[in-house]
């Protein structure tokens, strides 16, 4: 007597459809709109991930880079793939995130924040009994937060150590937070640093790099996300670059309003080079350095 095929077995049978029409064919790449949301249903359903405030040209870019990496040629073929392997899932979820990064990105910006935020709130603060608290939102594997880290070290010299802030750093992404706790980098992470840089705040071990602890200790780390989860408050300094870019317009906007809650009224926001406040915000930060993308939160 016939019998129904098992789930596995329809899986096997609908892979092997896959493979069969991907060996026939291997042109195209490009996954279609529906095809778009059905995966990012998939990713909902079994990662909790909730893309649909991320801007669709991306993730569409992301999904067909990965299509491509598998000669795949339809979105379809890519769901079934997906829904088999967590660990492609997990691949997805870190290209559409995006996790690039390295130390000293925009060197001048940082220059400003140094001299125009940091500088003042060091000064601010010794003779305070609260001790500063910044925020990298989106740290990816770390970069950005021990930048800011060493960038702090730098501005408080002859402060005592207790100045310098704790610095929380958080991501969404799984691997990036491993990454940055491991605070381990290949040279190509530092090549905006200085030799003199790179000889104080790493020590070598073969080809990696490792942050020294004495700018590694004041880096907080954690798993956030800043669509979902409430802020960390009571701030001096929020950095949150090349994040936003990759949002839609009402999300950037209620992130925003998020990071602005979580400052303290006189405390800075630094934004990436290609990122801006919404108009709706425009009068509750003062503008500190338009060019470098560094606000302050009004009294
Ligand atoms: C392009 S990287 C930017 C890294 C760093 N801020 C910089 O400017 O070099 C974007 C980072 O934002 C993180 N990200 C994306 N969506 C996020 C969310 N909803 N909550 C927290 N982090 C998120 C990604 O995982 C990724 O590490």
């Amino acid at each position: 007597m016939d019998r129904q095929p098992t789930d596995a077995e329809t899986d096997n049978r609908q892979w092997l459809f896959v493979i069969m029409t991907t060996i026939s064919s291997n042109s195209g790449n490009h996954v279609n709109k529906q095809e778009i949301e059905d995966i990012l249903s998939l990713i909902q359903k079994e990662h909790n991930f909730d893309f649909s405030r991320y801007k669709r040209a991306s993730i569409t870019r992301s999904i067909n880079r990965r299509l491509k990496h598998h000669h795949l040629r339809s979105g379809q073929q890519y769901f079934f793939l997906i829904r088999q392997d967590p660990k492609e899932t997990a691949r997805l979820i870190s290209d559409i995130t995006v996790e690039y990064s390295f130390f000293f990105r925009d060197k001048n910006a940082l220059k400003d924040l140094r001299h125009l935020a940091m500088e003042p709130l060091l000064k601010q603060k010794a003779n305070d009994k609260d001790g500063l608290r910044a925020w990298c939102a989106g740290c990816a594997g770390g970069e950005e937060a021990y930048t800011l880290s060493i960038c702090f070290f730098e501005a408080s010299k002859g402060l005592p150590d207790k100045y310098r802030p704790v610095i929380f750093a958080t991501d969404v992404d799984e691997n990036s937070l491993r990454k940055a706790q491991m605070a381990c980098y290949q040279d190509k992470s530092l090549s905006e640093l200085s030799p003199h840089q790179i000889k104080r705040y790493f020590h070598r071990r073969g080809h990696n790099y490792y942050v020294e602890d004495f700018i590694k200790k004041h880096v907080c780390i954690g798993k956030h996300n800043i669509l979902t989860d409430p802020p960390i408050s009571r701030l001096d300094l929020i950095s949150c670059r090349n994040v936003l870019i990759y949002l839609q317009k009402e999300a950037q906007e209620k992130t925003l309003e998020l990071i602005h809650y979580g400052i303290k009224p006189g405390g800075f926001l630094f934004l990436g080079r290609t990122e801006n406040l919404i108009d709706k915000m425009k009068n509750k930060f003062e503008v500190v350095s338009q060019e470098s993308r560094i606000f302050r939160k009004m009294a």
